[in-house]
């Protein structure tokens, strides 16, 4: 791969590292071999490199396409992909009863999961997400096979069954019958994953009970102790509403708090993505950093559902690891590129209450839709960057730049003007305009601010092409 490599670098979330003149080699199996960032010229990279004599080149135009590390959507619920955008005025709890359980009780059917999950998987795919931790529903069919499309799309995913087995939470046509019946099936889903991907280079499961109030204690108890013995990663929603807090006061009292509820049951570790995490106290922050538990962010839902606005500064600097959820279907859209948009935007609002100091870059957003996302599913040696040892998951991300559009004047002049936009439009290039001015933090700011699908013309998992549009 040749040409202009844009990423966040590892340890500096502030910044970009922009590389012009690049090349990148993948090998067989997808792990980057090199990464040359001044190559002079393709035989001095051969003769360096003699064993890419023969490999398919793919050069970028200078100006308008550069590669990009495939984001992370660290929270996203795969069987509410249909109900993207539809939400109404509704709350958390009220959102759950009216919407989201009808919609999830549906994949009892696997024709209609099989519809639901293969335009998910390539919906989200064609918005440049390489890696996605997905809430599935509590169906074990279903669940199994939202692994085996994740799967043949080459999507790299963690696939979780929804355990929910409250009684008097959770709506009778939609619900585990036991605590029981919660660990069995998540055990099945498990060994389902086991046998297609027998060492999660792909897809992995991930332990998911649903939120604290819709599990009983013996479940979490139960899904706890799993963690325990299989070390496999956990995602749970925590602090996004405050009439759940209050919920979870009650049918908790003997916690003091929700954080510490899943502390309690072995629930806050390492591999605990903890979706939302918006009303948190001083005392339950400094819980889950010592129990190096991770945050995703999930700043379209919390805005949609009027859940609150995270303070995703004073987390980060806190200590507390944070990546980027689409939180699809309370958020709208499947898009990391508007979560990361959101992200900005989102803090800016906080900013306008709690400080200047809230504010998020564009820089600052897409490290956590990247590198921030890879810490939270623990694969920051694999993913998340362009590195020597690391995966390519990638993204060519193209933008149309209007040539003269300043000096040319006779060139585009009158009906030509329209013209060439729609010749752009039609070689698949983006909904932004580039005039030839900006720099590439300019550009990159653009995208993120202006950019949609159609910028991203080819996606990349592990070294192989998943999607493309050119
Ligand atoms: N809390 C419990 N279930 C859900 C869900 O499906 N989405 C969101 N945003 N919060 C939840
Ligand atoms: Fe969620």
């Amino acid at each position: 791969y040749i040409g202009t490599f844009i990423q966040s670098p590892r340890d500096d979330p502030r910044k970009l590292d922009i590389c012009e003149k690049g090349a990148i080699g993948v090998s067989a199996d997808g792990v980057i071999e090199f990464f040359e960032r001044e190559m002079e010229s393709y035989d001095s990279l051969i003769a360096k490199y003699p064993a890419y004599e023969d490999a398919p080149v793919l050069t970028l135009a200078p100006k308008g396409q550069f590669f990009f590390p495939g984001f992370i959507d660290t929270h996203i619920h795969a069987p509410q992909y249909p109900n993207a955008g539809v939400f109404g005025s509704s709350t958390l709890l009220d959102w759950l009863n009216k919407y989201t359980f009808p919609r999830e009780s549906s994949l009892s059917s696997l024709s209609t999961a099989r519809t639901i999950y293969s335009r998910c998987v390539a919906r989200t795919l064609s918005h440049g997400t390489t890696t996605a931790a997905y809430y599935a529903t509590i169906h074990v069919p279903a669940t199994n096979l939202l692994a085996d499309i994740c799967s043949s799309a080459g999507q790299r995913a963690f696939v979780g069954r929804v355990c929910m087995d409250h009684k008097e939470i959770n709506p009778d046509y939609y619900r585990d019958e036991s605590a029981e019946e919660s660990l069995k099936n998540t055990c099945a889903c498990i060994d389902h994953i086991k046998s297609i991907d027998p060492n999660y280079e792909l897809v992995s499961p991930i332990i998911t009970p649903r939120f604290a109030p819709s599990c009983t204690a013996e479940a979490l108890e139960k899904l706890g102790k799993l963690a325990k013995e299989t070390n496999l990663p956990c995602q749970t929603h925590i602090s996004e509403n405050r009439n759940e807090i209050q919920l979870v006061k009650k049918l908790f009292p003997e916690h003091d708090s929700y954080a510490e509820v899943y502390d309690a049951f072995g629930l806050l570790n390492p591999k605990m993505i903890l979706g939302h995490a918006i009303h948190l106290s001083n005392k339950e922050m400094e819980l889950i950093r010592s129990r190096d538990a991770k945050v995703s962010h999930c700043p379209a839902s919390n805005s949609a559902l009027t859940s609150g606005g995270a303070r995703v500064r004073w987390l980060l600097d806190s200590g507390i690891t944070v990546g980027l959820g689409t939180d699809v279907s309370g958020g709208y859209s499947p898009s990391m590129l508007e979560a990361v948009r959101s992200t900005a935007l989102v803090s800016r609002h906080v900013a306008m209450t709690d400080g200047e100091e809230c504010k998020l870059s564009v820089e600052e957003a897409l490290y956590l839709g990247t590198r921030g996302g890879a810490k939270v599913v623990n694969l920051e040696d694999k993913i998340g960057g362009f590195e020597v040892g690391m995966e390519w998951d990638a993204q060519l991300i193209g933008l149309t730049v209007v040539e003269n559009a300043e000096n040319g004047k006779e060139e585009f002049e009158g009906d030509d003007v329209v013209d060439k936009i729609a010749f752009e439009g039609a070689k698949g290039a983006g909904p932004v305009d580039f005039f030839g001015w900006e720099s590439w933090d300019d550009r990159v700011a653009k995208w993120v601010y202006n950019g949609d699908d159609r910028n991203t013309l080819s996606v990349w998992v592990k070294g192989r092409m998943v999607w493309s549009r050119m």
